[in-house]
C-alpha cells in the first residue's frame, strides 16, 4: 500500500500556460488537457501547483526545489522545441529524485525513435511495418524490399504532425518530393514504411506490472473511394468537419472476443518491451487477412478528457477524476514512496 500524498506539481510545457492565467483557474475556451488534468487533481482534494518548462532549466529546477512537490504530473512532451527531448526533462526529474508519473527516460527514447522503437519489437516477433531511413541530404533510392505503396513520415515527430495524405506515395520521384519535405521542414530522418492496409484501432493500457487493457478505439474511414484518406493524417486527428466531410469516426471497436484477447496481448508486451509506466497508447492496424501491425507505441499519450485514453477508461467502469487518480496512484505505487 503506497502513503497517501499531498502535494503535487504539474510539469506543462511553456506554450501551454495562458498568460493570463498561470495557475489555470478560469473556464478555458479549449479543455487543453493542462486545464482537464489540473482541475482534475484539484477536485480530487491535493495540493496543486504549475511549473512551466521554459527555456531555462535551471530556473525550471530551482521552481521544483521551492515548491518541493511529493510528486510531479508530467504534461511535458518537448524542450525549447524539439520532441526529441522529451527524455531529457525525464531525466532530469530522475536526477533530481523527484518521482513523477508516466514513463522514464529510457522509455521515452526508445518510443520518440520511430525506428528504434521498431527494430525492438520485430526482434521480439511482434508485427511491425518494414521500414526505410533517410537522413536528410542523402540521394534516394526505393528501398528494394518494400514493395509501393509507403508511407512517408518525420522520424520523431508526433501528433500526426508532418502527415497528410501526400505521405503516402506510389513510386520514386513522389518518394523524393516527400522525403525532402519531410528532411526539410521537420529538419529530421524521414523513414519510409511499407503501407499497412485494415482497420486501425487504439488501445489504452493501465498499469505497471500488473496490466490492464481499457476498451478498444477505432478510426474508422467509412468512404472507400480512392480519393478519401486512409490515414489518420494531422487534419483526420484535429479536424472535425474534415473528418464529417469524410465520412470518417472515432468509437469503440467491435471485435470478436478472440481477436480483442491477441491484440491485447500483442499490446501489453510492447508497452512492456519498450518500458511504459502507468498509463500508455498503443496504435495499430489489423490487416484483411487478421494480422496485428503495431504502427506506434505512445508512452504519456493525451489524457485530455475525451481523448482516446480517457473514453476507453470511462467505457471500462473509470470516470475522469478516477483516471487520473489511478495514473497518480500507479506513480507513487512504483516510487513506494
Ligand atoms: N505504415 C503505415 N501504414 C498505414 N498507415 C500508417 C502507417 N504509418 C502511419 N500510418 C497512419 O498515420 C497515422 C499516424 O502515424 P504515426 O506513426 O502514429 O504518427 P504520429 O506519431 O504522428 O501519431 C497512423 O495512425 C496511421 O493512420
Ligand atoms: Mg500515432
Amino acid at each position: 500500500m503506497s502513503k497517501k500524498i499531498y502535494k503535487i506539481a504539474v510539469l506543462v510545457d511553456d506554450a501551454t500556460v495562458p498568460n493570463e492565467d498561470g495557475q489555470f483557474v478560469g473556464t478555458p475556451e479549449k479543455m487543453t488537457t493542462e486545464y482537464c488534468v489540473v482541475q482534475a487533481i484539484r477536485r480530487l482534494g491535493y495540493e496543486t501547483g504549475i511549473v512551466p518548462v521554459g527555456d531555462d532549466i535551471i530556473a525550471v529546477a530551482n521552481e521544483l526545489r521551492r515548491q518541493n512537490p511529493e510528486l510531479i504530473f508530467n504534461l511535458t512532451e518537448e524542450f525549447a522545441g524539439d520532441r526529441r527531448n522529451d527524455k531529457n526533462i525525464a531525466a532530469m526529474l530522475e536526477l533530481l529524485a523527484i518521482p513523477f508519473t508516466g514513463t522514464g527516460s529510457n522509455g521515452l527514447m526508445l518510443c520518440r525513435d520511430k525506428m528504434l522503437c521498431k527494430y525492438i519489437l520485430a526482434h521480439h516477433r511482434i508485427r511491425v511495418p518494414k521500414f526505410a531511413f533517410f537522413p536528410p541530404g542523402r540521394a534516394v533510392k526505393a528501398p528494394k524490399s518494400i514493395p509501393f505503396p509507403l508511407v512517408v513520415k518525420p522520424a520523431f515527430e508526433d501528433g500526426s504532425d508532418g502527415i497528410s495524405n501526400a505521405s503516402v506515395v506510389n513510386d520514386i520521384d513522389s518518394l523524393r518530393q516527400r522525403i525532402e519535405f519531410v528532411t526539410g521542414k521537420w529538419n529530421q530522418d524521414a523513414i519510409a514504411e511499407e503501407y499497412i492496409g485494415g482497420r486501425e484501432f487504439y488501445v489504452g493500457i493501465l498499469g505497471n506490472k500488473k496490466l490492464t487493457a481499457l476498451p478498444i478505439r477505432e478510426c474508422v474511414f467509412n468512404n472507400k473511394d480512392t480519393h478519401s484518406p486512409c490515414l489518420a493524417t494531422y487534419r483526420v486527428k484535429w479536424n472535425k468537419e474534415y473528418r464529417e466531410k469524410w465520412n470518417i469516426n472515432y468509437g469503440f471497436a467491435e471485435l470478436d472476443q478472440k481477436t480483442t484477447k491477441n491484440i491485447e496481448q500483442v499490446c501489453k508486451r510492447a508497452y512492456s518491451l519498450l518500458q511504459l509506466r502507468d498509463y500508455g497508447r498503443i496504435d495499430l492496424r489489423l490487416t484483411e487477412d487478421g494480422k496485428i501491425v503495431i504502427i506506434e507505441v505512445n508512452p504519456n499519450p493525451d489524457v485530455a478528457f475525451g481523448e482516446d485514453l480517457s473514453s476507453s477508461a470511462e467505457r471500462a467502469g473509470i470516470g475522469y477524476d478516477a483516471f487520473i487518480e489511478h495514473i497518480i496512484h500507479d506513480a507513487v505505487g512504483r516510487y513506494k514512496i
